[in-house]
Formats: structure tokens, C-alpha cells, sequence
């Protein structure tokens, strides 16, 4: 044979690839990053074939030892990848036949690469979700922490990033947690549609052998196999899952950084991240950059991106499997490494803020932060509340007037406003009165911060 086209289907050619199309439609240089599911695929598939007798044992053993060589060749980095192959499975199925000879060639009976690959990327993906999974727990432990650290710590809430009212420093920490658990929830949903096998599906017709799908799925820990043979090869919609599941997590993440690149500003300086989390300047000798969570924040872009890449990719395909589908991996391993990443540095990072307790009192002590406090106050004398919003107003309008805050002013200057307003004011107008006053399910009172981390703690120990 003349014909220096590919040996594992060059049967039909009568001319060689071209040498850039050869490059062109190649995936190893990705692909490879999924040779230990390949292989899992490969000794599964091949243990079910065995075990319905189109294998024989020596022909299996054999596959599942070259296959376990292969495995140690490639970890080692001795591993010689042939962009001429095409890809990482027609690597590993050539580097078996020269291994083992004329069964390696055996291997492929009953499959495709088409159910190959979508196995090997499902597999992958539910490694990678198990990761990421329990690196949300470990952020949300260290969130926990800090939040019980925190319970008490008074600090200004903001809606329009103008002083709301008084909450505590441990609800805004807990805050972040619920959303975690929300995106927690959305990889573990995630999961259950990964977790499906492709593999029988074969070209995308099924096959003639007598496959046992159930076995080979049992074998490779998949919930079921897929159930239309069509889909199964064609089928990415976990990817896209993946990537929606990470966008929303990375969104929350920038949310997290936006408020912990103010915060560690000069001019909120609420927090301090520690020098090891930050850069400096190469020419403003002063500066201390909160570069993790600005990264974090830039790092969206690309998920967001990825996201409308798959759908894109996706969009208007016609069963069954189509080559569009190999640009699959690159979006989406690089979801998995962002991901990751971002959620590392934020595990690692968290639990070494520094809250500065004594600013965040200061600036919650100002902006009026109590206003809403008094309004009820006056509510609670009788004051319809519409009345009460514009008596404090006029109270507001006058502190500004005067510098100060509403805490601060004489109970006779309160009092020109409305005279209900006695001396037990002042307990209403302190801090700590405003928030542990929001003392029910979800408030911000610190004896609710400390049964939400309980329950939080809970909710970990149940994963
Ligand atoms: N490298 C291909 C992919 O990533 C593998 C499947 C190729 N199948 C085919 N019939 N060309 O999708």
C-alpha cells in the first residue's frame, strides 16, 4: 500500500491527506488532555466485549495491559503524539497495535469515535464537576468561618452603593455563601446529565454485536446508558450545562471581587487582603493592587464567552454527529481551568481577610445608616408610616444641614420634627440596635448570622 493517508481509515483514499488539512482537522494537540478517559472507555468497552464473547479473555487482558502501558508511557511524557493521527484516540488505538499487534486492531469492533469521544468528554466532565464541586465547598467552609468570626462586625449595607442601613459584616459573608450553595446545587443537577453513556451508540446507528450497555456503563460508574443512539453521539447539552452552571458561578465571583476590590481601597479600606494575595506597581511605589479578585473579575469574559461559543457550536446541527463537534474541547476545557482557577484563589484568599472592624463602624455610622430605624420607631408611637418616612426626611435634611447624624443630635432637635420621640430614641438610633433589632429568619442580627452558619455547617457536613 502506496497510500500515506491515515492507516485507520485510509482504505477509500486514493490520494494522501493534504499536509495542512492533515494539520487543520487534527485534534491531538487538545484531545490529549483526555487519554486516562479514553483509556477507561477503551478497557471497559473491551471487558463488555469479552464478556459477551466477541472478545476473547487473552485478546482482553491483552488490550487492558498495552492499554495500562500506554497510560504509563503518557504520564511519563514518553508518549510520542502524532498530529498524522489525528487525535488522542487514534493515537492510543495505534500505539496499542504496535504494542500488542493484530488485537489492538480488535479494539474498535462495535464503536465509533463518535460515541468514543462523547464518552471520553462525559467522563471527563464529571471528574472535573467532583473537582469543582468540593472546591466550592472549601471556599464556602472558609466563608463560614469568617462569618461566624464576623457576627457581630457592624458595617454600612448599601442598594445603589449609597449607605442603606447597619448590617452585619457576617450576613454580607453569608450572603455569598447562599449563593455558592446555589451554584453548588446547579453542578450537582449538572452532573446527573453528564453522568449518561454514549458508548454502544457506536457511528450513531448502534451496532450489530450483542453489546451489553447496562454492563459497560456499570463498569465506567454511569448512571445509565444514553437512551437513543442518535442523540447519544450528537448530544452536548451537558457541556452547554457546564459552561451556564460556570458562568453563574464566575458572575457571582466577580460580584465577590467588586466588593473586595472597594473594600481594600483607600477610601472604603474596610478590608485588608493580605500582601500574599496582592501586586504591586512597577513605577507608583505605594501601590498594593488586589489583582486575585480583579483577575477574577476580568476572568468572566472568557466562561461568558465559551458559554455562547457551545451554544454557537451547537445551533441548527443536524443529527447525528458532525465534525463542528470537535470544537467542543477547547471552550470547554478552558472552562474547566478558569473555573478552577478562580475558585482556588478565592478559597485560599478568603479566609485570610482581615476585616478592619473599627472603619466599617465608622462609615456605617454615617450616611444616616439608622433612618429607617427611627421611622419604625416612630411607627411603633403610632405614626402611620408614610407620615413617619417624611418626618424623618425632614430630620435627614436637617443633620445635613447641620453635620451630624441622627444619632447625634440632641433629643430636642429630634424632637422639633415630632414629639412623640422620647429619650428611649437612642437605643433605636445605635448600631447595634438597628441590627440585632432584624432578629428573624434571614436577618442580619447576629444571633441570625449564627444560626445561619449552623445551618450552614449542616449543609456541608450533608454533601
Ligand atoms: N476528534 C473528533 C472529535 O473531537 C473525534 C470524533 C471524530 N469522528 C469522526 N467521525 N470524524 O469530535
Amino acid at each position: 500500500m502506496s497510500n500515506k493517508t491515515n492507516q485507520q481509515w485510509g482504505g477509500r483514499f486514493s490520494e494522501p491527506t493534504d499536509a495542512f488539512v492533515a494539520r487543520f482537522t487534527a485534534s491531538v494537540d487538545f484531545d490529549k488532555r483526555l487519554y486516562k478517559q479514553d483509556i477507561q472507555g477503551s478497557v471497559a468497552h473491551a471487558r463488555m466485549l469479552t464478556r459477551v464473547g466477541v472478545l476473547s479473555q487473552s485478546e482482553c487482558d491483552d488490550i487492558v495491559r498495552g492499554l495500562g502501558e500506554i497510560r504509563v508511557q503518557i504520564e511519563r511524557g514518553e508518549f510520542e503524539w502524532s498530529v498524522a493521527l489525528e487525535d488522542v484516540h487514534m493515537n492510543i488505538e495505534a500505539a496499542l497495535t504496535q504494542k500488542i499487534g493484530i488485537t489492538g486492531k480488535k479494539l474498535h469492533t462495535g464503536r465509533s469515535r463518535n460515541d468514543q469521544v462523547a464518552t471520553d468528554i462525559r467522563l471527563y466532565l464529571r471528574d472535573e464537576t467532583d473537582l469543582i464541586l468540593d472546591e466550592i465547598s472549601r471556599l464556602q467552609q472558609g466563608l463560614l468561618d469568617l462569618a461566624e468570626q464576623e457576627a457581630e462586625t457592624v458595617m454600612p449595607g448599601f442598594t445603589h452603593l449609597q449607605t442603606a442601613q447597619p448590617v452585619t459584616f457576617g450576613h454580607h459573608l453569608m450572603a455569598w455563601f447562599e449563593m455558592l450553595s446555589r451554584d453548588y446545587e446547579r453542578f450537582v443537577d449538572t452532573r446527573k446529565r453528564i453522568n449518561v453513556m454514549p458508548l454502544g451508540a457506536a457511528a450513531l446507528a448502534g451496532t450489530t454485536y450483542p453489546i451489553d450497555r447496562h454492563y459497560t456503563a456499570e463498569l465506567l460508574q454511569f448512571s445509565a446508558p444514553a437512551g437513543n443512539s442518535l442523540d447519544a453521539v450528537s448530544d452536548r447539552d451537558f457541556a452547554i450545562e457546564f459552561c451556564a452552571a460556570s458562568s453563574l458561578l464566575l458572575m457571582h465571583l466577580t460580584r465577590m471581587s467588586e466588593e473586595l476590590v472597594l473594600w481594600a481601597s483607600a477610601q472604603f479600606n474596610f478590608v485588608n487582603l493580605p500582601d500574599r494575595f496582592c501586586t504591586g506597581s512597577s513605577i507608583m511605589p505605594q501601590k498594593k493592587n488586589p489583582d486575585v479578585p480583579e483577575l477574577v473579575r476580568g476572568k468572566s469574559g472568557r466562561v461568558y464567552g465559551h458559554l455562547f461559543s457551545l451554544l454557537t457550536l451547537m445551533k441548527s446541527q443536524p443529527l447525528a454527529y458532525n465534525k463542528d463537534n470537535q470544537e467542543d474541547k477547547e471552550p470547554l476545557f478552558d472552562t474547566v481551568d478558569t473555573v478552577k482557577g478562580c475558585l482556588r484563589a478565592f478559597a485560599d484568599m478568603v479566609p485570610a481577610l482581615e476585616a478592619r472592624r473599627d472603619v466599617m463602624r465608622e462609615a456605617a455610622l454615617r450616611g444616616f445608616s439608622t433612618a429607617t430605624d427611627l421611622a419604625d420607631y416612630l411607627v411603633r408611637k403610632g405614626v402611620a408610616f408614610r407620615d413617619a418616612h417624611e418626618i424623618v426626611g425632614l430630620s435627614v435634611a436637617y443633620g445635613i444641614r447641620t453635620g451630624q447624624d441622627l444619632g447625634q443630635m440632641t433629643l430636642d432637635e429630634l424632637r422639633q420634627f415630632s414629639e412623640v420621640i422620647e429619650a428611649d430614641v437612642f437605643e433605636v438610633l445605635t448600631l447595634e440596635g438597628s441590627v440585632s433589632a432584624r432578629d428573624h429568619i434571614g436577618g442580619t442580627a447576629p444571633a441570625q448570622v449564627r444560626h445561619a452558619v449552623a445551618a450552614g455547617r449542616q449543609l456541608l457536613l450533608s454533601r
